[in-house]
């Protein structure tokens, strides 16, 4: 057998088939076309030429145990199953305690040519425990060999291979684990689906795409194939990474047993299992992994407007005067792809000359308020700068005739920068620098990048007479197998376009460095975001780059924010946008999203945009934005979405510093800033499929209507002690559920948890840098025992390095109030009110105490407010 050769003496020999699916650079033009054509025309079957039940698996031998793990060899038995591809002969197997709540498994193949996901695209961590310190234990079985690992508590597995043999081929690899029945599973997105999945006939595919109207079931614009796992027995949660960047589908399904299967398009096993054992402590681990995120700036929780069609700066000028005039505060205005020329980027169209958008930004700059655009990573191949210094830095995908792979998006046809080139961050560096320059360009505060699945509209096979291209290959560079198909693998993942290449860049491009887009498509969103992240650094040294991008994988909330896509005005969406939301804030560590306000695509309605202004002023990233050849739908265009946009707005300043404070804990620990219902309380099983309810911060609980022309919505209270965030009034139940009635358009039921301070603004502002002069107060709402805390974070809003930051606990005990904690930042605004909201109901105390000290006050000692 050919791979057996292959992998044992490390020589490539070709058979008929390999020359099938690779194409030698040397054959002619005419014969690549006949062989490209033959790929793409799907004569190839999809069925297996096997069943995967055939598959004898692998025989484990030299198994060492270490005291931080396990090693094993892998040794495929028998001749393999064939099933996809080619069985890889020699496996290695390498499991490491590397904290005392991560274990790491690696399951690869011996000469590691086999593509993983580059270090410096996710850094992964390191580190090493004895096995007596983890949490966890693994097991393995050598023939055939199974995996399986248990929570050391409750020797419960976690995950187990066991009865069911890996496959391990060169276009294949398929690993299944059994589960309880009934399992609660979350993450694994991007999708729209519900947040607790679905256990049964489910299938989850991993492969970016432009996803209009963020369909259901399906794949989307990011890729995360985390999930997180909580067992109703134990009580206890637990997470799985596996850090694969390849075209995926995961399965979950009870037909056999309960399980869940992932099948992959190639890459390695690499496993991360956290062992929590809370789903904060989960989601904590997991940001180990990912890295911390991306803290931003203090004006970035501003509402933002925006909108595709805006076609002129008069008419961008325009909406911002009518916001003022409607006394809605405006942070930040935005500009689509209207404002370049042609839509090519780097390019100013005729109605935004130069000099009016210089003045027109000034004026908002003057103003306290922000200016954003938008940058697509396609360059459109006509002879203007961004285009020729592309060439001349050679920074664009090519064919292996060395001409520029082309493909079509807005502008037409198009090249597409290849991100891992050494010369792209410069080449990026310099577009900005040139025409974001503050001093003669477009002088933006952050910046918007999208279209980066990549997004491709010529159909594939787009243009078929170029060659295919093969990329370079090195035994043990772990960059990919030579002598794959990489247009038509036989396994077809549920892509919810035909190939691979449809509607992208086509799969089997090289990037420089050698990788095949096959491997790293998942990758493109997240790799222009890191450069884009450090091309903005470099034009406001000094200052947090906000960077808001639609494509995203695992880590990249380390240096951008995420807007949801492609969104549908409909009431469907509106609700479904907090379980879509969750997922990445709660489960990925991308903390900064939110979805387009009132809808992108149809016409929304007044009620819907009164509703979703208010659920917006909940999300972390707050932005109204629609599709070109939709109804207008800026807040000040009716007077109930208006009045909803002040009252929400309103709330959502005075709470700035509250979000702002969480936030920054998750930049910090990986806490998450939002987080569902079943987190804070894992062990109420009726909390475990709430996904229209979440925690805003640590102690809000925020319900929202659900529903076109109620006015009512029946939420959940877990059993514990909530106050109405606005009548103060103690909730009498709680463990059921209880309805709301006579919620009003510019109205949605917040309740705060007892035990919990949540420091406020007394008044909001019409911009947040005016709010950061307004006083505070603090909401003390009391728990059992009559205590509460809460904490605060202050610093200068903006610099990447905060010199002097404070850090501040409250804390009421008795008739004690609080604060603790460090003081470095100036700030001459105080404490001017408590209000102390208890079982007695409610009682408000002025007071006017700095915040640069500690303090201790008894409230007896206090003016009772209105006395
Ligand atoms: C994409 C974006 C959308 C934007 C449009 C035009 O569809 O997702 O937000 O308005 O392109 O740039």
């Amino acid at each position: 057998q050919s791979w057996l050769g292959l992998v044992n003496n490390g020589s490539s020999t070709s058979t008929t088939s390999d020359f099938l699916h690779a194409m030698p650079a040397s054959l002619t033009l005419l014969q690549s076309c006949f062989l490209l054509w033959s790929g793409v025309s799907r004569l190839t079957s999809s069925a297996p030429t096997r069943s995967v039940d055939d598959c004898a698996g692998y025989k484990a031998s030299n198994v060492t145990v270490l005291e931080n793990g396990l090693t094993a060899d892998l040794k495929l038995v028998g001749d393999g199953c064939g099933v996809y591809g080619k069985d890889l002969v020699d496996l290695k197997f390498l499991a490491e305690f590397q904290t005392d709540s991560r274990l790491h498994l690696i399951i690869y193949d011996k000469d590691e040519e086999v593509y993983q996901v580059p270090d410096f695209v996710v850094p992964r961590p390191g580190g090493s425990v004895n096995k007596q310190d983890s949490q966890l234990e693994v097991y393995i079985e050598e023939e055939p060999f199974s995996f399986t690992v248990t929570r050391k508590s409750d020797k419960q597995a976690i995950f187990t291979t066991k009865g069911s043999n890996i496959i391990f081929e060169d276009q294949y690899v398929r690993l299944r684990t059994s589960l309880p029945e009934n399992p609660s599973l979350y993450g694994l997105g991007e999708h729209t689906d519900p947040l607790r999945l679905k256990t049964s006939n489910y299938t989850r595919t991993f492969w970016a795409r432009d996803a209009p109207a963020v369909p259901l079931d399906s794949n989307l614009y990011g890729n995360h194939p985390v999930y997180y796992e909580h067992r109703a027995g134990s009580g206890d949660s637990h997470g799985v990474l596996l850090l694969n960047s390849n075209g995926m589908d995961i399965k979950i399904n009870n037909d056999n047993g309960q399980y869940l299967e992932y099948n992959t398009l190639g890459g390695v096993l690499d496993f991360y299992f956290l062992a929590g054992p809370s789903p904060f402590d989960v989601a904590r681990e997991y940001s180990e992994i990912t890295g911390k995120a991306a803290m931003m700036p203090y004006w970035g929780f501003g509402f933002h407007q925006c909108r595709f069609g805006y076609k002129s700066v008069d008419e961008v000028a325009a909406v911002v005067a009518n916001y003022s005039a409607a006394n809605i505060p405006l942070e930040t205005m935005w500009t689509d792809i209207d404002y370049m020329d042609n839509y090519k980027v780097f390019t100013l169209g005729a109605n935004f000359p130069l000099a009016k958008v210089r003045d027109f930004i000034s004026n908002l700059h003057r103003n306290n308020q922000h200016y954003i655009v938008m940058v697509d990573p396609a360059v459109a191949y006509q002879n203007y700068d961004a285009f020729n210094n592309g060439v001349n830095s050679d920074v664009f995908l090519k064919l292996n005739n060395g001409s520029i792979y082309k493909g079509e998006v807005w502008p037409g046809v198009t090249a597409f920068p290849d991100w891992f080139h050494n010369n792209t961050q410069s080449y990026w560096n310099n577009q900005f620098e040139t025409f974001f320059n503050a001093d003669s360009g477009v002088d933006i505060d952050a910046l918007w990048i999208d279209m980066n699945e990549p997004s491709n509209f010529c159909e594939w096979p787009c243009n078929v007479t170029e060659l295919q291209v093969l990329p370079r290959h090195e035994v043990g560079s772990k960059k990919g197998l030579p002598g794959r198909n990489l247009t038509d693998p036989k396994y077809h993942i549920k892509n919810e376009l035909e190939f691979l290449s449809s509607r992208t860049a086509r799969t089997d491009l090289a990037h420089q460095g050698g990788w095949a887009e096959y491997d790293t498509h998942n990758l493109y969103g997240t790799m222009m975001s890191r450069v884009s992240q450090q091309a903005m650094l470099k034009r406001r040294p000094g200052k947090r780059p906000m960077v808001i991008t639609r494509s995203t994988f695992v880590g990249a909330g380390n240096y951008v924010g995420h807007w949801l896509g492609d969104n549908v005005s409909g009431w469907d969406q509106y609700i479904i946008s907090v379980r879509h939301l969750l997922q990445f804030v709660s489960f990925f560590q991308v903390p900064m999203v939110g979805a387009d306000v009132c809808g992108f695509l149809d016409n929304t309605t007044e009620e819907l945009c009164a509703r979703w202004t208010v659920l917006g002023a909940f999300y972390p990233f707050y932005r109204n934005h629609n599709v070109d050849n939709a109804r207008s739908q800026e807040a000040y265009r009716w007077e109930s979405v208006a009045a909803a946009a002040r009252k929400a707005i309103d709330l959502r300043y005075r709470l700035l510093d509250y979000i702002y404070t969480a936030m920054y804990r998750q930049t910090k620990d990986g806490t998450p800033m939002l987080a569902p219902v079943w987190m804070h309380y894992p062990g109420d099983a009726a909390t475990l499929a709430i996904e229209t309810q979440f925690f805003y911060g640590p102690s809000l609980l925020i319900s929202p209507v659900t529903q076109q022309s109620a006015t009512s919505v029946t939420l959940y209270l877990p059993n514990d002690i909530f106050y109405d965030f606005f009548t103060f009034k103690k909730a009498n139940v709680t463990g059921s559920s209880t309805t709301y009635s006579n919620i009003s358009t510019s109205d949605v039921p917040v309740h705060i948890k007892g035990g919990s301070i949540i420091p406020a603004r007394v008044n909001s502002a019409n911009t947040t840098t005016a709010l950061r002069k307004e006083d505070f107060e603090l909401f003390v709402a009391l728990d059992a025992d009559a205590k509460a805390k809460g904490s605060l974070y202050l610093d200068d809003g903006e610099s990447t390095v905060q010199t002097s930051i404070s850090e501040i606990e409250f804390s009421l005990e008795g008739s004690k109030i609080k604060a603790d904690g460090s003081f470095g930042f100036k700030t001459d605004v105080s404490v001017k009110k408590v209000t102390v909201i208890g079982n007695d109901g409610v009682t408000k105390y002025e007071m006017d105490k700095k915040l640069d000290g500690a303090w201790e006050l008894d409230l007896g000692s206090l003016r009772r407010d209105g006395l």
